[in-house]
Parts: C-alpha cells; sequence; structure tokens
C-alpha cells in the first residue's frame, strides 16, 4: 500500500511553521487553571479512561493529550511536526501535565513503539492529511490492545463540497475524490489566528464517511457507533451561527446536513 511521501513533506513545513503560532493563539487559559480542553460531546462520548494507556495520533501542540492527561489517562501523543511538539513539551511542563511524545509520522510508528493501548484517540482535523485511509486504519488496529477501543471525532466530510465563502450552501467541490489531494496555495489566513497568512502550501484528501468506515472494518474492527451532528467547532462555512454552548451552526433552512461525526469502534477480543 503505497502513501504520498510528498504530501507529508509538504504539510509537515506547514504544521512546523504554524505550531508556534498555535502555541502562542490557542486557549490554554483551562489547562492552566487544572481543566481540560475536551468539549462534552467527546468527554460523555470517550467515557471514563482514569487510568487507561491511551494513544493520541496526531497530537499537535498536545493540547488534547494533556487534556487526556487530566482525565486520568496514561497518554502518548505521536505527530510528524517537531515543531509541533516542541509546543507539546513546553505546555507539559507549563501545566505540570505528564505525558510522552512521541515525534514520527503515524505510517512509521511501528519503529517506534512496541505497546498496545487501552484507547486510540484523534480528533479534528486529522482525516484530510493522510494519503492512505487502510495504512491509517492498519495502524489504529495494530496498537490496539485486543479489546481496545478506537475514538474519532472529525469533521463531516460532506462539508468539503461546500464553498466556505458562500453566503449560503452552495456545492464547488466533489465529496467523492476517489483519494486524489487537492494542492492548496500558500497565503491563507491561519485558523487559529486569522492576522497570520500561512507561508506554506498544503495538500489535503477527503475521505468519505464510507472510506473511513470500510477502512476501519478491513483493518479488523467492530464499528460499533458513528454519529453525525448539526454543529461544528469553529466557523466552517460564511452562514454558520455560533451558540451560546460555542459550537457553530447553519441557519434554518440550511441546518439540515451534517457537519461533524463520531466514531467508536472496538478490536475484537
Ligand atoms: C489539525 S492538527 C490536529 C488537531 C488537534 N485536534 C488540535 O487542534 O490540536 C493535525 C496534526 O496532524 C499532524 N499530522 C499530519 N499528518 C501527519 C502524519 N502523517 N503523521 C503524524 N502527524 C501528522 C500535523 O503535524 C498536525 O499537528
Amino acid at each position: 500500500m503505497s502513501r504520498d511521501y510528498e504530501a507529508e513533506r509538504i504539510n509537515r513545513a506547514c504544521w512546523d511553521e504554524i505550531a508556534p503560532i498555535h502555541g502562542r493563539s490557542y486557549d490554554i487559559s483551562a489547562l492552566l487553571a487544572g481543566g481540560h480542553r475536551l468539549d462534552p460531546v467527546q468527554v460523555g462520548e470517550i467515557g471514563d479512561i482514569r487510568g487507561k494507556k491511551v494513544l493520541h495520533l496526531q497530537c499537535h501542540i498536545g493540547t488534547d493529550t494533556l487534556s487526556l492527561a487530566r482525565l486520568g489517562a496514561d497518554v502518548t501523543g505521536v505527530d510528524f511536526s517537531e515543531g509541533s511538539l516542541a509546543v507539546a513539551a513546553d505546555l507539559s511542563k507549563r501545566t505540570g501535565l505528564a505525558a510522552r511524545f512521541i515525534h514520527c509520522p503515524i505510517y512509521d510508528l511501528r519503529d517506534h513503539l512496541s505497546e498496545r493501548f487501552d484507547l486510540i484517540y484523534t480528533s479534528i482535523g486529522v482525516l484530510c492529511w493522510n494519503s492512505n485511509i487502510d495504512l491509517w486504519a492498519g495502524i489504529v488496529a495494530d496498537f490496539l490492545k485486543p479489546g481496545g477501543e478506537f475514538y474519532l471525532m472529525e469533521s463531516h466530510p460532506f462539508l468539503n463540497v461546500f464553498d466556505d465563502e458562500a453566503s449560503g450552501l452552495a456545492v464547488v467541490n466533489p465529496y467523492f475524490t476517489g483519494g486524489i489531494p487537492r494542492d492548496w496555495p500558500s497565503g491563507s489566513p491561519d485558523y487559529a489566528d486569522e492576522n497570520y497568512l500561512v507561508k506554506n502550501p498544503t495538500r489535503e484528501f477527503t475521505w468519505t464517511m464510507g472510506d473511513v468506515h470500510n477502512a476501519l472494518v478491513n483493518a479488523g474492527l467492530r464499528i460499533g457507533w458513528i454519529h453525525e451532528f448539526d454543529f461544528i467547532h469553529w466557523k466552517a462555512l460564511e452562514c454558520m451561527k455560533s451558540g451560546e454552548d460555542g459550537f457553530w451552526r447553519l441557519p434554518e433552512p440550511l441546518n439540515r446536513i451534517p457537519l461533524l461525526f463520531s466514531l467508536r469502534a472496538t478490536k475484537p477480543p
């Protein structure tokens, strides 16, 4: 099974560039004040993780990794961006929360780690960087203990079909991409600091709900459930409005489509 090494090179440069920006712009006040940054939906769906060995794939600057630690887990975060992990190590010191961080592309994790985990966690903005969804699912399956669980929360792939600057819902992109990536130019505002224009381009992939489901099933996991939501964490489309709960939604009558999903799967004992 092949992977797109050029996509990894392009995207790693971008993540190394914006990691220090995120170190300054992500709101870490909850972590510093003894709390965590996970949203209530995730907390409810993940359940009690006290004492569990958790592997966090694509952990970025470690804010979610440290949140999992705060919830009582023994956590290992993995990311291919050295700049991201430097910020994560600093946050670990500042919050006094312990986590182990491993620097490598997730596809190479077998060369760096031989343990198996009770829970594998990955969330929000992770699937689009993966050039091979079957390789990704194989890593998830390999690193779970028998009976271990996988949790994913991600923006819904259907959201990618829309023009994010249109005043309504305008379909401009394909849902079915057949694994063909899209190259995005440099110069867009960073998602966490809109005053910062990102210098590096990116190469991104859209995986359909079927692609994700089937890759995990083919890797030997049992899907427990998939939840779809009509809200998301950021203003993904121009016409969205934020609610008192901090999530963004489409106005009536456009709000009849999925924007976010979560999934739980188990490795058979
Ligand atoms: C959007 S961030 C993760 C988001 C996380 N929810 C957050 O906000 O902190 C995506 C992360 O995936 C990492 N990444 C992308 N492709 C990767 C790969 N092939 N292997 C390991 N990490 C990868 C990037 O370095 C980046 O830190």
